[in-house]
């Protein structure tokens, strides 16, 4: 297994580069089935969970490939002969589930394992069930598996709302919906800058849509969709990750450029509660520059759909808390139990105490290295960052998490000025089944 060790205390110099986003690579990928013929999407990050969602496409049919080194992912959807997506394959990735809609928005039935838990908590998928049943589906549940077919081979269409708002039900049902015989409209659909370029794909491949990034989106379904070219919108958790590095790493005084991510992704609470540390950022068109001040102000933070601020950058922002001078709290009113890295912070120091869905960051405790142990893909950039600021040296093990989501993270940070390398390393535990996230 591998492990990246970081040794603190060399400030973070930048610039740093952001890639392609993997959670609108993901559902561009799966909007392909859709359409009879090669489909090619650039600035696709070379990520395990696209590698993997490669697997989970040509199970069903189709040919995937990947030019890595230029980040281009073609899939020809020519042949789509076997509508299943395998529990082996989606248990290791949750966004496998978006084959549901994508194999009944093309072939009008689907057979997909259910995902099963995950490392914050039960993570259901009932709305997108629901949702589909309100477009018309028949869905039965058999071993695990979702057995759905669009009776007369194409959904009918109709109305749901979702409550919670869902970024990958809105997918799903958009999936499904954008073939069906009839309109659709989803309510309280997500606004998530991710499900906006994927939609706009599907309207470039001819789909009729209405109202993407506002709650209320409609859908007149067409007989068929015509491949497309897409590039993929960059990855703004990961520039939100970058900016927060940049924020706790960087030397006062000294600019950290953070490149080529879109910042009007980010939301407006995250940008409103960042420039409250006390940073200076300055946003210009592809570069965002981030200054570290002498002093971090403790700064509560409260996830909530965008534009509210992101659930997958508060393990991250718990680490700037850590240096900040005084206490804030870190809710999440998305996941009640995103909270696995907390007890690896407290490891290298950090005084953080959790009740319910709330952590309460105590700032100014000396963080210094030590192991500590990936529990998801966010929780160990968080411990990265860490390991970062900290006296000594970090060892962040089973770093697979970290690779689900970040691209090069090592090199792109060895070469911005951080000492961090990735080491090989044998586990005597058996880790525990891959969580899916
Ligand atoms: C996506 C992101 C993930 C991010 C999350 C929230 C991808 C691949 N993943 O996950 O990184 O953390 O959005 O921004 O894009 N819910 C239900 N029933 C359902 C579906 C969801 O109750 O059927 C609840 C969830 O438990 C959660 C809330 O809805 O409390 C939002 O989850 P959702 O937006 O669906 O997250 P994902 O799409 O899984």
């Amino acid at each position: 297994m591998d492990k990246l060790v970081v040794h603190g205390g060399s400030p973070l110099e930048g610039p740093l580069t952001v890639g392609g986003s993997k959670n609108t690579a993901l559902p561009l990928m799966a909007a392909a089935l859709l359409a009879d013929g090669s489909t090619r999407i650039t600035n696709v990050p070379n990520l395990r969970d696209v590698r993997t969602f490669s697997n989970v496409i040509r199970v069903a049919g189709p040919a995937v490939t990947f030019d890595a080194d230029a980040n281009t992912l073609t899939i020809d959807a020519s042949t789509v002969n076997h509508p299943v997506a395998p529990y082996e394959l989606v248990k290791k990735m949750r966004a496998s589930f978006y084959m549901l809609g994508a194999l009944i928005g093309r072939c009008g039935e689907a057979k997909v394992s259910l995902p099963g838990g995950c490392a914050w908590g039960p993570r259901p998928v009932d709305l997108h069930i629901e949702g589909m049943k309100a477009f018309g589906a028949d869905i039965e549940l058999e071993e695990g598996y979702v057995l759905a077919s669009a009776p007369g081979g194409r959904l009918d269409g109709g109305t749901f709302r979702l409550d919670p708002s869902s970024v990958g039900a809105t997918i799903n049902l958009l999936l499904g919906a954008v073939t069906a015989q009839g309109p659709s409209r989803i309510e309280n659909a997500a606004q998530e800058p991710d499900v906006v370029a994927f939609g706009e794909a599907l309207k470039e491949m001819g789909a009729q849509i209405d109202g993407l990034g506002t709650n209320t989106i409609e859908i007149q379904g067409v007989d068929a969709l015509t491949p497309a070219s897409f590039r993929n919108t960059p990855d703004r958790i990961e520039l939100g990750t970058f900016m927060l590095m940049a924020a706790t790493a960087g030397a006062p005084g000294q600019p950290v450029e953070v490149r080529r991510g879109t910042h009007e992704h980010l939301g407006d609470d995250f940008k409103e509660r960042f420039a409250e540390t006390g940073v200076d950022v300055d946003y210009a068109d592809e570069v965002v520059t981030v200054t570290r001040p002498e002093t971090l102000q403790p700064v509560s933070i409260e996830t909530a759909p965008y534009p509210g601020f992101p659930t997958d950058l508060q393990a991250q922002w718990t680490v700037l808390l850590g240096l900040a001078d005084g206490t804030a709290t870190v809710t999440d009113t998305i996941y009640d139990d995103r909270f696995k890295h907390v007890p690896e912070l407290q490891r290298l120091g950090m005084e953080i105490s959790v009740e319910g869905n709330t952590a309460t960051v105590h700032g100014g405790a000396p963080i210094k290295g030590a192991q500590v142990m990936s529990t998801d893909l966010r929780a160990s950039v968080s411990l990265v960052m860490a390991g970062m600021v900290a006296e000594g040296t970090t060892h962040v093990l089973r770093v697979y998490h970290l690779d689900r989501g970040y691209e090069h993270l090592e090199h792109k940070l060895q070469d911005a000025g951080i000492n961090i390398h990735r080491e090989e390393y044998e586990e005597f535990d058996e880790p525990a089944a891959e969580p899916v996230s």
